[in-house]
């Protein structure tokens, strides 16, 4: 198959390969929450065979040595495997040399070390460099740098609504001033299969190079890089059922041996002395240090397991089950499709429109399913800026998968949004000034010396506020006379007890309660749900934190007539992140800023069983929050002169 065509195929797969191949994955045999994983993020990372699994095992049992070095026979035969991987890694892209092929720690770190070593020898100001809208940030930032250290520019190829390159507008921006083209096979959040064989051909006519970012592609079809012509192609073995840390690089031999080294260290040198180094050749050159030894034999035992199966039936199962998901999710009221590229991986994504429940939650819920998809930006924020979006849900196949779990997702999916629609309208349909309160307001609220008024209407669960701006909020039509609501005027929670510590020991009577966490994600739920929303008004840029998993916006300020007591409110698009905010506004709004140094927030997640979430926070913008808090209070400690309380646990 060449890259341009469309993988779809009509080779008889029938229903029992995903059978078969199931049974050689271990991972795939396990239960989560309950119930039996379908794994279908695919895209982001494959799982690993039986036979993938061994011979990295059998490589540390009976041949591990460092290579390239010893006189013994352990390091010969473990340099004779590294290297028999290599030459296996050379024939699956079709390389005209092993020496063309450098093993590297991935996509990413291929793509670093050419915009390093060729982009730092070879760029002037005002050369160009042209990548596309639809690329993942590992071919975005390389050449970002390398542009702001040399001078050069980027140029950007867009999509059209179906989420396909616009050629004739690549065709424009390519000049003599292009130095080179960096583009992917494939999108990892739309699954589209670009033309690379015609975009490399229109780059070599104007004097271009190309690298294209083989990631999403390689695990697909068959790769050929002389059929190509490509210049520089690199790709990840973890996405090709191998190991993690390693993946390569292929280059050009002529334009690799004209290349400086990127890394130096042992290994890569011809020799070393204080005058002076020589440099090997190819490819240690481009290897500094002891490799990813195991990685690379298990890549190689890997590449042999796709080719047993074989191409053509990888592709017919992918793209039946591409055309099931697509057929089912199309199908579900609510949902948005993604891109509609005509050629298209095994990659869909959506977002939920009505009602809108963040791509978070969407996550969050399919897993408690045993479903594991992505969501998010997928690393692609330039792509999703373009759509318009803050981030999609997005499942991605691979051979081992079946139709019964693309059943089970669109089961899944239709029922939360089932679900959504329930509580969107139970929340309609609520009084504004009562909502449910599932964790009672510690009685006892800390009286504040000096501390202004503040308008607050009644105590809420999670240290909360209900308030008339509350009818800002998704679920409630806005009340037309209302004045606008802003940071001065908005009511903040009051302390919820007489200190975070405190504030915690209800939440974690609560917490403590619940065994499990589906229990306690619910619980979450069920407290974001009854934290008043933040006014419409109010999410605005600026009050805007940043996180790809979901928006958070924040508005912080000290409390008028003191001198340290923090007060906020914030809110999420996400369920699961205001349950959190819900549970931080408890602990730190309307508390002393030398208290909420004080107080260890990390800890005290792990010891209610959250920390899984806290950790899941440094994508979600809670942790930018937190440290916001923080930051605040250092700062008013500061200015109070009690900065000798020191930071305090972090973040
Ligand atoms: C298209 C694309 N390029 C590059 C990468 C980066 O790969 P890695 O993290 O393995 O270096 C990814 C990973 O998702 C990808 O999808």
């Amino acid at each position: 198959m060449t890259s341009t065509a469309n993988p779809q195929t009509t080779a008889p797969t029938g229903l029992e390969l995903p059978h078969r191949l199931r049974a050689q994955f271990p991972i795939l045999q396990q239960r989560l929450h309950g119930r039996p994983i379908a794994y279908l993020d695919n895209a982001a990372s494959t799982q690993k065979p039986h036979a993938v699994i061994a011979a990295v095992a059998d490589y540390y049992r009976h041949q591990h040595a460092n290579i390239h070095r010893g006189a013994y026979q352990l390091s010969q035969d473990a340099t004779a495997h590294y290297e028999a991987a290599r030459a296996r890694v050379a024939e699956f892209l079709h390389a005209a040399d092993p020496a063309e092929c450098i093993f590297t720690r991935g996509t990413t770190e291929a793509i670093n070390l050419v915009a390093q070593a060729w982009g730092g020898a070879n760029l002037q100001p005002g050369d160009e460099i042209i990548l596309t809208e639809l690329e993942h940030h590992a071919n975005i930032v390389p050449w970002q740098m390398l542009a702001e250290r040399t001078g050069a520019c980027i140029r950007v190829i867009p999509i059209d609504d179906r989420g396909e390159l616009q050629l004739q507008a690549y065709q424009r921006l390519l000049s003599s001033r292009t130095r080179l083209v960096a583009v992917t096979q494939v999108s990892n959040a739309l699954g589209t299969i670009n033309p690379v064989a015609e975009i490399i051909a229109a780059a070599h006519a104007a004097g271009a190079l190309v690298l294209i970012d083989g990631a999403q592609w390689v695990a697909h079809g068959a790769t050929d890089v002389q059929a190509l012509d490509a210049d520089f192609y690199a790709f990840s073995g973890h996405k090709l059922y191998g190991p993690t840390g390693i993946g390569v690089l292929y280059g050009k031999r002529e334009l690799l041996e004209a290349m400086p080294p990127w890394q130096g260290g042992g290994d890569m040198i011809e020799r070393v002395s204080f005058d002076g180094t020589t440099y090997a050749g190819l490819p240690n050159r481009f290897e500094a240090g002891t490799p990813h030894i195991a990685g690379a034999i298990g890549l190689a035992a890997a590449i042999d397991w796709v080719l047993e199966i074989g191409f053509e039936a990888i592709a017919a199962q992918e793209q039946r089950l591409l055309a099931l998901a697509t057929k089912r999710l199309a199908a579900i009221p609510g949902l948005a499709l993604q891109g509609a590229p005509r050629y298209q991986a095994a990659v869909l994504s959506w977002i939920a429109v009505d009602p809108p429940v963040a791509t978070l939650d969407l996550g969050l819920q399919l897993d408690l399913e045993g479903i594991c998809i992505r969501t998010g930006h997928h690393c692609c924020q330039p792509l999703m800026e373009r759509l318009g979006l803050a981030g999609t849900a997005r499942a991605s196949f691979a051979p081992y998968n079946d139709d019964a779990e693309v059943e089970r997702l669109a089961a899944a999916l239709e029922q939360i949004l089932q679900r959504a629609r329930r509580r969107s309208l139970a929340a309609a349909a609520a009084p504004v000034s009562q909502p449910a309160r599932p964790l009672e307001p510690t009685a006892a609220v800390h009286p504040v010396a000096g501390s202004a008024p503040v308008a607050v209407s009644a105590a809420a669960p999670g240290g909360s506020v209900a308030d008339p701006e509350a009818n800002a909020s998704v679920n409630r039509p806005p009340t037309p006379l209302a004045p606008a609501p802003n940071a001065q005027t908005l009511a903040y929670p009051p302390a919820s007890a007489a200190s975070p510590a405190a504030a915690a020991e209800a939440i974690a009577d609560l917490f403590e309660a619940l065994p499990d966490w589906p229990m306690r994600y619910q619980q979450l739920i069920e407290l974001g749900d009854a934290m008043v929303p933040l006014p419409a008004a109010l999410k605005t840029p600026a009050h805007a934190v940043s996180g790809c998993q979901s928006q958070v916006h924040l508005v912080l300020r000290v409390r008028p007539g003191s001198s340290d007591i923090i007060e906020f409110r914030a809110d999420s698009d996400a369920g699961l992140v205001r349950g959190l905010i819900a549970l931080l506004q408890q602990l730190f709004s309307g508390q002393e800023a030398a208290a909420i140094l004080a107080f260890d927030a990390a800890g005290f997640f792990a010891r209610i069983g959250l920390d899984r979430q806290l950790s899941l926070t440094r994508r979600t913008g809670l942790d930018a929050l937190l440290r916001r808090v923080r930051q605040l209070a250092r700062a008013q400690n500061a200015a109070n002169g009690t900065a000798g309380l020191g930071p305090g646990p972090g973040p």
